[in-house]
Formats: structure tokens, sequence, C-alpha cells
């Protein structure tokens, strides 16, 4: 038995390859592409471990992927792969219609002429586990319920459009062709291993070098923060038992304004790691211009994924937030060697000098 993760060598797939390769024995094929956001040294304990085979390509190469298909047979595709940053999208949005759109569209084929020729119960237990976003659904007013299973799809971002593009693929394979798929959408993910040009990362790291704090506009935008040790759970738990061609919610219950998330990280870290001069690390704040077309609020109402398959978040942020931080202090080799190179160009390209 094994399963084929997709995106493994990124924030969230890279944690759930760390979790299932030590809580299970099967094997765990992990095919990456290595853009930018893909780090092998996230891998790193696994070296030696026989339940994990990592191979570098891309889902968009469908001989590659009936070659790994045939070769290991997988009872699961779980699909992590994708350009994810809305702010990279902005900037360029070519890469993600690449990978997200035509990427997931070369996946899913592949998948479907491996599944078509399965039988017997290996074909009625496969399964492809899709992992979106709530960013799908849009942004949210103040008052607003938050968004459901059934919220209409009304993306507002090159990253979101095209995660919204793949998401509805992955449900025409499944009415179309029977594919037996499961699309998770999930709230901003935090946690180990996330790559600093994402809020929390980028706002931790930059304390510690007395950098600004950049709070894009007026910073009362609001995410609901899943930790991402959670998430991976919540995707276990779905693969396990979510229903066919459904979609589930995972949100952390969770809502911030961003202020209070980059408020939040700086008395932490006055607790933990204070500054020289004994003054808050909230000095370095800094507001700069604002996103184009920037959501205002994402919300889940992640009440299906409880009800249905018995899942809810074990981190609050607090503890959540406090174990992030943590960890970013405790692995500073990590850090710095992600630091180097392109992530250099990226933040001089976004924030300037
Ligand atoms: P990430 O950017 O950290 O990692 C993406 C990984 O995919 C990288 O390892 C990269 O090398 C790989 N990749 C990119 N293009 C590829 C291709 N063409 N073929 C093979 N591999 C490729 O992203 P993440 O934060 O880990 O997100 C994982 C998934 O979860 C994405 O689908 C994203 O849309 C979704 N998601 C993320 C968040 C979040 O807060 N991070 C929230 C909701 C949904
Ligand atoms: P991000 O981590 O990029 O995730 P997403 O855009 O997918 O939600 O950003 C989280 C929030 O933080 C978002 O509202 C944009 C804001 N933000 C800043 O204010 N400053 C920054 O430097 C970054 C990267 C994000």
């Amino acid at each position: 038995m094994s399963i084929l993760v997709t995106g493994g060598a990124g924030f969230i797939g890279g944690n759930f390859v760390l979790d299932w390769c030590s809580l299970s024995d099967e094997l765990l094929i992990n095919l990456d592409k290595l853009t930018y956001a893909g780090n092998l040294d996230t891998l790193a304990t696994l070296k030696g471990r026989d339940n994990h085979v990592f191979v570098q390509g891309d889902i968009g190469d469908k001989t590659l992927l009936a070659k790994l298909l045939k070769e290991y047979k997988p009872r699961a595709v779980i699909n992590f792969a994708a350009e994810s940053h809305v702010d990279r999208s902005i900037h360029g949005p070519s890469d993600f219609i690449e990978t997200n759109i035509v990427g997931t569209f070369n996946l899913l084929e592949a998948v479907r002429a491996y599944w078509n020729d399965l039988s017997g119960s290996d074909k009625q237990e496969f399964r492809f586990l899709h992992v979106s976003t709530d960013e799908v659904y849009g942004t949210l007013g103040e008052t607003d319920e938050p968004f459901s299973e059934v919220t209409p799809y009304e993306p507002n971002s090159p990253y979101s459009a095209s995660k919204a593009a793949s998401d509805h693929l992955v449900r025409a394979w499944h009415h179309t062709y029977g594919l037996p798929v499961l699309t998770t959408n999930c709230s901003n993910n935090y946690g180990p291993y996330h790559f600093p040009e994402k809020l929390i990362p980028l706002v931790i790291l930059n304390a510690l070098a007395g950098k600004p704090l950049p709070i894009y506009g007026d910073g009362q935008q609001i995410r609901d923060w899943l930790f991402v040790k959670d998430h991976c759970a919540a995707i276990r738990r779905v693969l396990e038992a979510g229903r066919l061609g459904e979609t589930y919610n995972v949100g952390g219950w969770n809502e911030k304004t961003n202020l209070d998330v980059v408020n939040g990280i700086c008395a932490l870290l006055d607790e933990l790691k204070p500054r020289a001069d004994g003054r808050s690390y909230a000095e370095q704040i800094t507001y700069v211009t604002d996103r184009p077309g920037h959501d205002r609020r994402y919300a889940i109402d992640a009440r299906k994924i409880e009800r249905e398959l018995g899942w809810k978040p074990l981190e609050t942020f607090e503890t959540g937030i406090r174990k992030t931080v943590q960890w970013y202090l405790d692995n500073q080799e990590w850090v710095q060697n992600i630091t180097s190179g392109s992530y250099r160009e990226w933040t001089a390209k976004q924030y300037g000098a």
C-alpha cells in the first residue's frame, strides 16, 4: 500500500509528509518540482527512512505521473502542489495558471487513466484528495456568515481564481468520469516550516532581524488561522472517511485582524527573546501600501467536517502561535538556508530596499 503526495516539500505538504511518515509505515511517494517554495531541508529528518521516496518533478508531466502511478500503485493521491502566494500571483500570474490549472488538469488526467485500469476493491477504495483554499469564496463583510461548503465561488486574486478553477476541474472529473475525489478548502495555515514570505513567519524573522514589520493598508483585514498540524490531521481524516465528491471546509475558529496577529507575535517575542534595548518589537510595525484587491475578511464554518467526520482543531491561536514562534527561535539553521538567494530577490521586489 502506498500514497502519492504532490507538493510535499512545501509548507503544508512538508508537514503532512513528516506527520504521515512518523504515524504510519505505509510508503509515501513525494512528487515535488522544488520551486522556490519547495525545500528539502524540511524533509531532512526522513533521510534513511524506507517509507518515504522523494521524486523531483512537475504535476503537469503526464509521462512521469503515469510512470510513478504504474510503479507504485498508490491507493490515494493527495494534491498539495500549487503556486500559493497571493502577492506573487499579482506580480506574475502565469505560473499560477500553469501549475494550479493546467498542472491540476494533467494530474487529473493521469490519475483518471490509472484509476480506469484498476479493478475490484483497488478501484473502489482509490481516492484523489485535492487541497484548496477558503480564498475561492471571495471576501466577507464584518457581519457576514462564515464561508460554508455551499457559499458561491467569487475569487478575487489571480491565486484564488486559479485555485477556484482547479476545484471546478476536480469536481467535474467526479461528476463526468466518476473519479473518486474529495476536496478540502482551508483557512490560513501557520506553524513550523512556513516559507517566510507569508505574514506570520515574515513578521517573526523581520522582528528578530531588527527590520520593519510591514502591515498592508490599515491592518484590519481578518483571516482565520489554522495550525498546520491540525490541518494535516483533517486531511488524514477526510482521506479516511470523507464522502466521495464532497468538499469539506477546514478552519481553526480563530478570526484575527492582521494587526492583532502581528501584535501577538511581538508580545511573544518580547517574552521569549527580548530586544537588546528592552523595547518592544511592536515598535518595528510599519504601515505600507495595501495589496491591490485585498480581500477584507475570510472566515470558515467548519461544522460539516466536525459533524460528519468528528474532526476539530486541537490548537487555539494562542497555543499554536506560541509553538510557532518557539519553533522559529529553535530552528535558525533552517531559516538561514531558506532566506538566501531568491528569497532576498522577492523581498526587494515586494517591499523595496
Ligand atoms: P507552498 O507554496 O509552501 O508549497 C507548494 C509546494 O508545491 C512547493 O514545495 C513547490 O515546490 C511545489 N510545487 C509548485 N509547483 C509544482 C508543480 N508544478 N509540480 C510539483 N510541485 C510543485 O504551499 P503551501 O502553503 O504548502 O500550500 C499547499 C496547498 O494548500 C496549496 O494547494 C495551497 O493552495 C493550499 N492552501 C494553503 C494555505 C496556506 O495558508 N498556506 C491555505 C489554504 C490552502
Ligand atoms: P498572507 O500570509 O500572504 O496570506 P493570504 O494573503 O493568503 O491571506 O497574508 C495574510 C494577511 O496578511 C493578508 O491580509 C495580507 C497581510 N500581509 C501584510 O499585512 N503584510 C505582509 O507583509 C504580508 C506578507 C501579508
